[in-house]
């Protein structure tokens, strides 16, 4: 049976470092703030933006809200993005993805300020990524690293699978397992051969979106496999991209969904606002 790796207790031990330090910048006046997008009533990210919110409770951070209407235009959303680039007491800016239809979320990643973009999606951040030199990590793949990490599980050497190539979380989980040393393969919709691939993995990321799509044949014996789906069963269960119930029997690792990758993302997202306020003070 695989170890349990819990996000739950990675991520309260990651936002109790992040409160440490924040009391230490209070100290020195500075109050780490992050403002929060919201356009629309999208039923999910109303519950990420929560979450959002109460972590930054939690963290002792400040954290401003600004729920717009679905109608809102373009220039209305970029001229909040300008202006909050510019606000002293703002650190870091996330706006909320998706976002309707009618907005472009390319011109809004490029507009929020790099420094301040502690989602790291501005291409500035991505770029610095790539070449190994960033302030901030993608939340999500730096949240499976972290987790990786409590484990103590070495990655150098190690065949590391992805599946899924999104900008938000494989291409960067990719970078970050090659920056660990890790032989890295990225699979995705039209990779032939995917069971066999992902049967060599001693590290397997699964960020599919697909209910339970990896199952225990496509799973090494004693494989770390990694959970980033959050997606609805059969039954409107919350479960992730892994059949839990099969590969648990034979990884050696697993992380769970709920209460995996999940709230990892959300503690990570505190220590990049950190990250922001000490490097905009430079405290
Ligand atoms: N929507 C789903 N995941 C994310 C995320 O990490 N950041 C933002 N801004 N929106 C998201």
């Amino acid at each position: 049976m695989a170890k349990i790796i819990s996000g739950k207790e990675v991520s309260a031990a990651v936002k109790a470092r992040v409160r440490e330090e924040c009391e230490q910048l209070k100290a020195q006046g500075v109050v780490p703030g992050l403002a929060v997008i919201i356009v629309g009533d999208d039923p999910a990210s109303r519950v990420y933006v929560n979450n959002k919110k109460k972590a930054c409770a939690e963290v002792g951070f400040h954290s401003e809200e600004f729920a717009l209407p679905a109608e809102t235009t373009e220039e209305e959303l970029l001229s909040l993005v300008r202006e909050l680039n510019e606000r002293k007491d703002i650190h870091g800016i996330l706006c909320q993805l998706p976002l309707p239809k009618h907005l472009d979320e390319k011109k809004v990643i490029h507009t929020i300020a790099p420094e301040k973009d502690v989602d790291a999606f501005h291409p500035s951040n991505v770029g610095q990524i790539m070449i190994g030199e960033y302030r901030f990590l993608p939340c999500t793949p730096a949240g499976v690293m972290e987790m990786i990490k409590s484990e103590g599980i070495e990655v150098s050497g190690k065949n590391c699978v992805v599946i899924g190539r999104s900008n938000i979380v494989g291409k960067p989980m990719a970078m970050l397992l090659l920056h660990e040393n890790g032989t890295v393969t990225i699979c995705h919709s039209r990779t032939k051969n995917l069971k066999e691939i992902c049967s060599q993995a001693d590290i397997l990321v699964a960020a599919v979106g697909k209910p339970k799509f990896v199952t225990a044949d496509m799973v090494k014996e004693g494989a770390v496999v990694l959970d980033v789906g959050i997606n609805r069963d059969e039954n409107g269960k919350l479960c992730g991209d892994v059949d839990f119930a099969s590969v648990e029997k034979k990884a050696g690792y697993i992380t769970p969904v709920p209460g995996g990758v999940g709230p990892m993302t959300i503690a990570m997202l505190m220590q990049n606002t950190l990250t922001a306020a000490k490097l905009l003070t430079g405290c």
